[in-house]
């Protein structure tokens, strides 16, 4: 039997291209894996009215991993309109796939590295070499929200909070609600495994980005669990920034940080920000991953109207592959493919668009595969 079993879930779109694109890596990495296909997003919610089908919720349950393309999602009434006849007026609601499979799986850590690989064009800078943690589970992203507010949940938070006395007169219909929740345990753990990390790879500093003078309590309860987590990695300095100046001194200084831990929503926000230093969409991927199971996907989406013709750049792609090896423990084929990765920017002669170049996507997959 194959030491791995690993789901491979292509999706809409260019998530098809560059998942084409992931097979001519693997297939020259010869990983002792089994790959499985899987069937997700907007095909299976038009025909089957989900776009997450419970076949391959247990498919994966079986895997190691898995390596997802990309998805493409409408606005509620539109994904109505395009479902099946048969399936319309039932009362079916589209929910983001890639959403609930972070919730299925309990996968935690969004990590998110930002690395400027020297003859990427598209660098801001070549000395950038960042990496984020973004807890994946919880904060602004809940799920917990209110509009209109029921009136019980008015009351009880005009009981234990002062500042809600500002809004007593916000009409019902006026007024929303969002709320921001953070767990002990959803701190600890990714602050830990962003320590981990940095002492495992080398970096000297784990920077917590919050905002505990404003959002007292939240992001209070973060920056305190990180100082605990910290004493314990005595080679790894806690640094505490506030997000809104973070993400200037990305802007600034980003060569200055390394490894970079934060909520939901300022990961979301700051880690799009890194990822365009380094050359974009074409070059940021991505690992969900929580205790023992993960997904690894570029970050981009369905890009419809590229879709098929493999001109987008599956550097994206690559890179998460090159997660997934890390993730597995394969290290030497991890670093072999980063070299080749880096191999094929430095000599410059294999781009996609993005790039200034005119290669298709698998032709830039051949030349990394061919370094490897
Ligand atoms: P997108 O990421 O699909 O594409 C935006 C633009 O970025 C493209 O038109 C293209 O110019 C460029 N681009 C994206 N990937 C590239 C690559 N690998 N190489 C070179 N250029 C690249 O975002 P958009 O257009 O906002 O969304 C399209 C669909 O994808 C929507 O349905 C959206 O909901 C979905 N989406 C899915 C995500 C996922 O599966 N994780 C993430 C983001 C959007
Ligand atoms: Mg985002």
């Amino acid at each position: 039997m194959p030491k791995y079993r690993i789901a491979l879930m292509p999706g809409d779109g260019i998530g098809n291209d560059v998942m084409d694109a992931a097979q001519i890596v693997l297939d020259k990495i010869a990983l002792d894996a089994e790959y499985v296909h899987a069937d997700i997003g907007w095909e299976f919610w038009r025909t089957e009215g989900d776009a997450l089908p419970q076949r391959t919720v247990d498919l994966l349950k079986g895997c190691t991993c898995a390596l997802f393309g990309a998805i493409t999602s409408k606005p509620k009434d539109e994904a109505e309109a395009e479902l099946i006849p048969e399936l319309r007026g039932k009362g079916l609601v589209y929910r983001s796939p890639i959403v609930r499979l972070r919730q299925l799986f309990d996968l935690y850590v969004n990590l998110r590295p930002c690395k400027a690989y020297p003859g990427n064009p598209l660098n801001y800078r070549d000395d950038i070499d960042l990496v984020i943690f973004r807890e994946n589970t919880e904060g602004l992203y809940s799920g917990v929200e209110f509009h209109p507010v029921p009136q019980a949940v008015r009351e009880v938070l005009e009981a234990h909070s002062p500042a809600m006395a500002r809004f007593a007169d916000v009409a019902e219909e006026d007024l929303a609600i969002s709320c921001r929740i953070f767990t002990r345990r959803g701190c600890r753990r990714i602050v830990r495994r962003a320590f981990e990390y940095a002492q495992a790879h080398g970096y000297s500093t784990v920077t917590v980005v919050e905002k505990p003078n404003v959002i007292r309590e939240t992001s209070g309860l973060m920056v305190r669990e990180a100082r605990r987590i910290a004493a314990d990695f005595p080679d790894v300095e806690l640094w505490e920034t506030n997000v809104d100046a973070q993400v200037m001194w990305l802007v600034k200084n980003p060569q200055d940080y390394s490894v970079l831990v934060t909520s939901n929503m300022f990961g979301d926000i700051v880690s799009d920000l890194a990822a365009q230093l380094v050359g974009g969409l074409g070059f940021a991927s991505s690992g969900n991953i929580g205790d023992d199971f993960a997904i690894f996907e570029p970050t981009h989406g369905s890009a419809p109207k590229y879709a098929g013709q493999y001109k987008v750049n599956p550097m994206a792609m690559l890179l998460a592959v090159k997660l997934m090896l890390d993730w597995l423990g394969e290290r030497e084929k991890a670093q072999a493919l980063e070299s080749a990765i880096a191999g094929v920017i430095a000599e410059g002669k294999v781009r996609t668009y993005d790039m200034g170049g005119s290669s298709t996507t698998l032709e830039v997959a051949q030349a990394v595969a061919e370094r490897l």
